[in-house]
């Protein structure tokens, strides 16, 4: 007799929270990890995040909401949307989730029939595949490589296309590889979808507030108006307003699909957290200028990581636009011998290597759909950062 279901074999746990896990349990034995596997800004929540959620609690904000999230909520989103994308929403087009994780689900969930395709390019976020399986779609993956700047051109975009597409996915800046797209390159991609109006844009934007170089953040909708009616735009407050473990996430788009997401998230979880909502709230509508601060001290430690790596031998490491990951190539360093005595053949081979001989944590590329490369996140304090990069550079150095 077996307690899961078939489906069960469609997926796995989440690569890297399957890591974070093996870091936990090391550290509890006492071994000195230096995690780099977890997508979580090391800031703390701001304190006045955390006072509106004290306050929610103190004012009895204790029950159930809307199932959608809190019309206040909604109502700060749409307006988050107006000031900071120029795209305009009704409260009764947007839903907030436990997560933009959710978020997704739920969207899956209420738009795939069996056999609808969706495009990912990849490297990909770990779970979008994942997702798509358990709604009983089809994940195309579109390979992204380095060449193209890890990023979908409009030529794979057409390729990719078939009779059954129902979405084409997008994230930007992206987690793995911190690729953004420019507006032009959004354009480009639009109008390929303006030939195609069966298919549909999800475009997770959840790294919007975390960019270098001045670089100005675009999102799908906004430059082509065109696809408008078809497209969700996700985002959430865990990143940039370090609000991970809240569970916050929300969405914008058509109100059918945004009704049917509701239905999934009313029969599943119904609202999310009361108490985050309120958090999520002064969030949304507090102070903005610590989020550009916040960035700015990211990209100190982008420059710092992608120096550190190009440094080690047989690594190579691309500049990323965004997020707080760099997805560095290990190809140079597949086929030489550890001290160890093991020949390493795959990327899984090197991160294995690296968290059992120099105790740090990275997430090999396959897990992204990219290999030979690895990604390592460097939301980390900087003294920590430093010695974890220093041990990447030993442990490539001793290679023979
Ligand atoms: C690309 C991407 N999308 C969505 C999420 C989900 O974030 P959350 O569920 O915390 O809002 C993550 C988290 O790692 C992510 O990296």
């Amino acid at each position: 007799m077996t307690f899961t279901a078939q489906r069960m074999n469609l997926i796995k746990p989440s690569a890297t929270m399957a890591m974070t896990g093996r870091v936990l349990a090391l550290r509890e034995q006492g071994v000195n990890v230096i995690g780099l596997s977890a997508g979580e800004p090391d800031f703390p929540t701001p304190a006045h995040v955390c006072d509106a959620a004290a306050r929610a609690m103190q004012e009895g904000q204790t029950r159930y909401t809307d199932v959608a999230g809190t019309r206040a909520l909604r109502e700060a989103i749409v307006d988050k949307f107006r000031r900071e994308n120029g795209v305009a929403y009704t409260p009764e087009q947007v839903i907030v989730s436990a997560g933009g994780k959710q978020v997704i689900y739920n969207a899956f969930m209420a738009s795939l029939d069996p056999g609808d395709e969706v495009i990912i390019p990849a490297p990909y976020w770990v779970s979008y595949a994942d997702m798509v399986l358990l709604a009983e779609g089809r994940p195309v993956v579109v390979p992204c490589g380095e060449e193209v700047g890890f990023k979908l051109h409009s030529s794979a975009l057409m390729n990719a296309i078939t009779p059954r597409t129902k979405w084409l996915l997008l994230n930007a800046p992206s987690n793995p590889t911190g690729a953004a797209y420019t507006e032009g390159e959004l354009r480009a991609l639009a109008e390929v979808l303006d030939r195609h109006p069966n298919v549909h844009v999800m475009t997770d934007d959840i790294y919007e507030h975390i960019r270098y170089d001045g670089r100005p953040f675009h999102t799908i909708a906004q430059v082509a108006p065109s696809l408008y009616d078809r497209t969700l735009t996700v985002n959430g407050v865990s990143k940039a307003y370090a609000m991970t473990g809240w569970r916050i996430g929300y969405a914008a788009g058509p109100q059918p699909l945004i009704k049917a997401m509701t239905t999934i998230q009313g029969q599943s979880t119904s609202n999310p957290c009361s108490i985050s909502q309120a958090a999520a709230l002064a969030a949304l509508t507090g102070d903005q200028t610590f989020l550009t601060q916040r960035a700015r001290m990211f990209e100190v430690r982008r420059d710092l990581t992608v120096r550190a790596l190009n440094d080690a031998p047989g690594l190579s490491c691309r500049t990323p636009e965004g997020a707080f990951y760099v997805f560095p190539s290990c190809k140079g360093v597949l086929g030489k011998t550890t001290p160890q005595g093991k020949v390493l053949e795959s990327d899984e081979d090197f991160v294995a290597y690296l968290l059992e001989t120099k105790q740090v944590a990275c997430v090999h590329g396959a897990a992204f759909g990219m290999s030979p490369y690895f990604r390592l996140s460097y939301a980390i304090g900087p003294d920590a950062l430093e010695g974890a990069l220093e041990r990447i550079k030993e442990a490539c150095t001793v290679l023979r």
